[in-house]
């Protein structure tokens, strides 16, 4: 399967991001904050399966939610009734966000860039900007480095000569674990494409279910992800009308250093 939008964001991948990833006290901390020291109401662009946003509600806060993937969003709705709520989620791509409440912080965790379109990630800031109140601020969170990686093997992609050939073999075995239900999710993935001049890198996902130890259905899909440098960010944050921009290290809230591969930018409108 390989879904328009360029993400693997459905079905069994859906179903593994309900099932086994759950928010850390350190995120939510650092979106509790923000929200607290910007303002309600919020939206969690790209808010996935509600992993951040429906603990958020269970603070009190009023944090209304949208992702391009419909069934990220079915999965969010659960999640979300499992604790008496019903959030105003909505699907739609963040290129053509385009919502009837204005607010005061729009928060996203790990959903910038993905899809391979910088046209759209482009839209995607000048409709988060649109959607702010004046003096709100923008949260691009769990923004990963192109140079993140510790190891290198990442990094050492982009040089000529160290460039490996893809697509790379599919590793042997994948990530397994079983589900609430008895059944075994398994996600093996590789790299399909790197492209440094366009800074762009593809990932294949193939998604089995388990049942009685047989493989009973697999899914296969691609995600394109843009690679941004931190400068190229604040450029785009610039042209899209923010100012008063900010790059933090990971979660901390401090200003971030060439040290951190994980950093957060935070943009008022
Ligand atoms: C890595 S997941 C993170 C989900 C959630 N923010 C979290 O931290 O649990 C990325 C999410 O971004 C969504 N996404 C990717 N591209 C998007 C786009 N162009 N517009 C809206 N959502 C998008 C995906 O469907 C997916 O749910």
């Amino acid at each position: 399967m390989i879904a328009e939008s360029g993400t693997w964001h459905y079905g069994l991948i859906a179903r593994w991001w309900a099932e086994f990833n759950v928010a850390d006290p350190e995120e939510l901390a650092y979106f509790r904050a923000a929200i607290r020291r910007f303002g309600e109401p919020a939206l969690d662009l790209g808010c996935g399966t509600g992993r951040i946003l429906v603990p958020l509600l269970a603070d009190g806060l009023d944090v209304d939610g949208s992702d391009i993937s419909a069934d990220m969003i079915t999965a969010a709705q659960a999640q979300a009734a499992k604790h008496g709520f019903t959030p105003r989620l909505t699907v739609q791509p963040m290129h053509q966000l385009d919502l009837p409440r204005r607010y005061r912080t729009i928060y996203m965790c790990g959903a910038f860039g993905i899809g391979g379109r910088r046209d759209h990630d482009r839209e995607g800031l000048r409709r988060a900007y649109r959607h702010l109140e004046p003096g709100g601020a923008l949260l691009i969170a769990n923004h990963h480095l192109p140079y993140a990686d510790r190891d290198e093997k990442g990094w050492s992609h982009w040089l000529p000569g160290r460039r490996v050939g893809t697509p790379h073999e599919w590793p042997t075995e994948g990530d397994r674990r079983r589900a609430a239900d008895g059944d075994e999710l398994e996600l093996v993935s590789r790299l399909a494409e790197f492209d440094p001049l366009a800074q762009r890198k593809t990932l294949e996902m193939r998604a089995r279910l388990w049942h009685g130890g047989q493989v009973v259905k697999e899914e296969s899909y691609r995600l394109k992800e843009n690679l941004y440098f931190a400068q190229e960010i604040l450029l785009l944050l610039d042209q899209a009308g923010f100012h008063d921009l900010a790059v933090e290290g990971g979660y901390t809230g401090r200003p971030a250093t060439a040290n951190d591969g994980m950093v957060a930018f935070v943009a008022r409108r």
